[in-house]
């Protein structure tokens, strides 16, 4: 499974970028406002560190107005994927950017048939939000294994992000799902590293270490 990070924060993507095991980088509204910064700016520099997919959202509701916007986007850089809310306008859109060539990623998801019907104008990604349906009582990665088994039976080739990963145990979900991704903040990568067996053993072995005769 591939793992992408979801920010706009570019120490943050420096940092995980270093690490050798990012694929990719999610941006969104949210994102990008935390960081006080123009997004022109970020988009640019974000293309230098990653080389990888990047999803960069565009913030217009009308069909054309997403087109617009998600033209420029595209243009900035080969690796960039527009990003686009699922309604009827964006999905208008991603059967337009589907015919030009320019890669979609389709947010905001939280049906199993709303990734159907993105799934149907061509999207190359969708992105399921678990985290946030888990906070309305749902059980969120099941929406990501409808999905999963939706494009299966129909061999639809739109690749799945899980998205809003809240913990370690929603990527692994993600993986046993079979999804081809999942997008987490850098805490979450972070503490996928760590077990505190891992660190006792590296204790005890040092420990014994000392006494071996050098
Ligand atoms: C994914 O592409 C989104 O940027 C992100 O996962 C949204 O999640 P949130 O609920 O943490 O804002």
């Amino acid at each position: 499974m591939k793992i992408f990070l979801d920010t706009a924060d570019i120490k943050q993507i420096e940092e995980a970028w270093s690490w050798g095991v990012i694929d990719g980088v999610t941006t969104n509204p949210s994102h990008v406002a935390r960081t006080g910064r123009r997004p022109a700016e970020i988009y640019r520099e974000i293309c230098k560190i990653v080389d990888g997919p990047i999803s960069l959202e565009t913030v217009g509701l009308k069909a054309e107005e997403i087109l617009a916007e998600g033209r420029e986007l595209a243009a900035l850089h080969k690796n960039v994927v527009v990003k686009v809310v699922n309604t009827k306008e964006g999905l208008k859109a991603v059967k337009q950017f589907a015919a030009e060539g320019i890669k979609t990623n389709v947010t905001v998801t939280f049906s199993p048939l709303q990734a159907l019907l993105a799934a149907k104008c061509g999207a190359s990604y969708i992105s399921p939000f678990v985290g946030r349906l888990d906070a309305f009582g749902h059980v969120g990665m099941d929406l990501a294994r409808q999905i999963k088994a939706i494009y299966s039976n129909y061999g639809l080739p739109t690749q799945i992000i899980v998205a809003a990963v809240r913990h370690p145990t929603h990527v692994l979900e993600a993986a046993l799902a079979g999804a081809e991704i999942c997008t987490m903040s850098l805490d979450v990568l972070q503490q996928l590293y760590q077990h505190p067996l891992t660190d006792l053993g590296i204790e005890i072995f040092l420990n014994d270490w000392k006494k071996v005769p050098k």
